[in-house]
């Protein structure tokens, strides 16, 4: 028996952010959430038709592109690049601003994504995600420069995630809570299924790749230490490698999701502009904090489309711990 409302995400804007509901920031929700289940059925695919494996090219970021990575780029690209709600798109398959195609109507909202993410565990069949966020353009005589991108993510108007797990899931804010729609295959239709999450105020993981301890700084590995001995509450450890699937859980169960400098890797590895950001606006927008480990990730205004950034997101004092353990260790250094 069906003992619960059923509300789609349509409806849910629709009837609880009639404001938003109204405007072109919905459609591009929807446009999303459109990708999301076009990317999701060829995901369900992937071990079934001959996807699986290395494209014949190397990404901007030097790192060789799946197939799926590019086929989620080319999705994300085709459902919204005609609508007339965007002025210019970000992604991080892509070594320049993505314009909108001449034949199409330019709107005044920027697009930045991470079509894949996690896309190393591709292969192995293990939860892998897509990061969204939404600008709007700076000037609305000239939209679509290259400075409508790089914005903070204070200027987010809205962030969201999918996640390929067991289910697909779309989580969203526009600045009104955060709100997650799991996908059912059947109806093809996402549902309401996670209201106004909030970060649990006791966490239980931390999530970092312990691999890379031997090139974190002292500061950071006595963070490590400190959370892995002395947290109360006691907390356990969780990586998966998908920076979604961690964060994901993490929101939903409290927890801290770490990717720091390291010597070879000066300033992390996580993307500011489509990966921590977006993500670090629906951690604030559900009572957690994202941080750079010096101040918060909403701050930073990109120098370039593909800026790299230490990354701590999470509960807020656990995040507010590793800016003290850094901040510590440089002052005695
Ligand atoms: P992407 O697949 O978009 O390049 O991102 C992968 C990122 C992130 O999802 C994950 O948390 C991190 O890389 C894992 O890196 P390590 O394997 O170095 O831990
Ligand atoms: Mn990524
Ligand atoms: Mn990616």
């Amino acid at each position: 028996m069906i003992n619960q409302k059923i509300v789609t995400i349509e409806r849910f804007l629709l009837d609880t952010q009639p404001e938003l509901a109204r405007g072109e920031l919905t459609s591009l929700l929807y446009e999303m959430a459109l990708a999301a289940k076009i990317i999701a059925a060829q995901t369900r695919r992937a071990g079934l038709i001959d996807i699986l494996g290395f494209a014949d090219n190397v990404n901007v970021q030097g790192e060789e592109q799946r197939k799926l990575d590019v086929y989620a780029d080319e999705v994300i690209f085709r459902v919204n690049c005609h609508t007339g709600r965007l002025c210019a798109m970000v992604s991080e398959e892509q070594e320049d601003m993505i314009s909108i195609p001449p034949e199409y109507p330019k709107g005044s909202y920027i697009l930045v994504f991470d079509p894949l993410d996690g896309s190393s565990n591709i292969d192995t069949n293990i939860s892998i995600g897509t990061i969204f966020g939404i600008y709007r353009t700076l000037d609305e005589k000239h939209p679509g420069r290259l400075e409508d991108c790089l914005q903070p993510g204070r200027n987010l108007v809205a962030a969201g995630y999918i996640l390929f797990g067991p289910s697909t899931m779309l989580v969203y804010s526009a600045g009104l809570g955060v709100h997650g729609f799991t996908l059912d295959p059947g109806w093809g239709e996402f549902i309401l299924t996670h209201e106004n999450i909030r970060i649990p105020e006791q966490p239980t993981y931390f999530s970092f790749n312990h691999a890379a301890a031997k090139h974190f700084t002292q500061g950071m590995n006595e963070y490590i230490e400190w959370l892995r001995n002395h947290c109360d509450p006691v907390l356990t450890q969780r990586y998966v490698g998908s920076m979604v699937a961690d964060f994901h859980r993490n929101l939903l169960h409290g927890g801290v999701f770490g990717y720091p400098a390291e010597p070879s890797k000066p300033d992390g590895k996580i993307r500011l502009l489509y990966e921590a950001a977006p993500l670090a606006f629906i951690a604030e927008q559900a009572g957690g904090y994202g941080s750079d480990g010096t101040q918060s990730l909403l701050n930073i205004k990109p120098a370039e489309i593909h800026q790299r950034v230490p990354v701590f997101i999470g509960n807020r004092f656990l995040v507010e711990k590793a800016e003290y353990f850094i901040s510590n260790y440089q002052k005695q250094n």
